[in-house]
């Protein structure tokens, strides 16, 4: 269920019953030359109103202005920085305390938003919180590894376009129709969460925006079976977290 679609009175009984909601988080960045700019975004959006629809949850409007500096020599970028991201979080946080919410679910779809999630996070101790990237679920993972194995890489995932393939379109492969160069594990240890370099040196180091993800390998039919289990995943989780037994203010 879309807060954005509810009138107040809507949200005012939700409240007498749940006091929970799920936030999407992602990016507005480039995602290689087959993927969407708003990749990162549309993924856990989509993830998190179909799980919001079976459940009963209202879903907030998602965070697709966030960090990703490392991308801004590729054009249609939008990066902001660290302080601001953990601002607005903060405010959003305070806003929904301030209605009654105590059981926030952020939906990640973007590597660079986990640290500052969990520093927000970590200020608000008498509230539930949980922050999950959508690839971390173990059946995602696993659909993730079977379909793609090495080839998932970091950015520009097969996994991620196979999702906005079946939610939005489907682009030619263009200049990722050849596999990247192979990452290797200490690079993707090092790099874990978006800790990339300098926006110059990325792109030197990556001309096409893919980061050991070969791409071409997306389709939708497992783009489907992805969201699939993303959204099973979710609402099991959602349902385990507790809401906060005592109110917040
Ligand atoms: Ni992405």
């Amino acid at each position: 269920m879309r807060l954005d679609l509810a009138t107040w009175q809507e949200v005012d009984a939700y409240l007498k019953n749940s006091r929970g909601i799920i936030i999407p988080t992602g990016s507005t960045e480039q995602h290689g030359p087959m993927g969407l700019i708003g990749t990162d975004a549309l993924c856990s959006e989509q993830i998190a109103n179909e799980a919001g629809k079976k459940i009963g949850a209202y879903v907030a409007p998602t965070l697709a202005y966030t960090p990703a500096p490392f991308n801004m020599s590729f054009p249609g970028t939008i990066s902001i920085s660290v302080g601001l991201f953990e601002a607005l979080v903060t405010e959003i946080i305070v806003s929904l305390i301030h209605h009654g919410f105590n059981k926030i679910y952020f939906i990640n779809g973007h590597g660079a938003n986990l640290e500052p999630l969990r520093q927000v996070a970590d200020a608000f101790p008498r509230i539930n919180i949980r922050i999950k990237s959508w690839w971390d679920f173990d059946s995602v993972d696993s659909l993730r590894q079977n379909n793609f194995g090495d080839w998932e890489g970091m950015h520009a995932t097969p996994s991620e376009i196979a999702i906005t393939q079946a939610t939005h379109r489907t682009l030619p492969p263009g200049d990722a129709s050849k596999p990247p160069k192979k990452l290797s594990a200490s690079f993707m240890k090092a790099h874990a969460g978006d800790r990339h370099g300098p926006p110059d040196q990325h792109r030197k180091e990556f001309p096409d925006g893919r980061v050991g993800s070969h791409s071409a390998l997306a389709n939708s039919k497992v783009g489907r079976k992805l969201i699939d289990a993303a959204v099973i995943a979710l609402t099991h989780d959602y349902l385990a977290m507790k809401e906060t037994k005592q109110p917040v203010e």
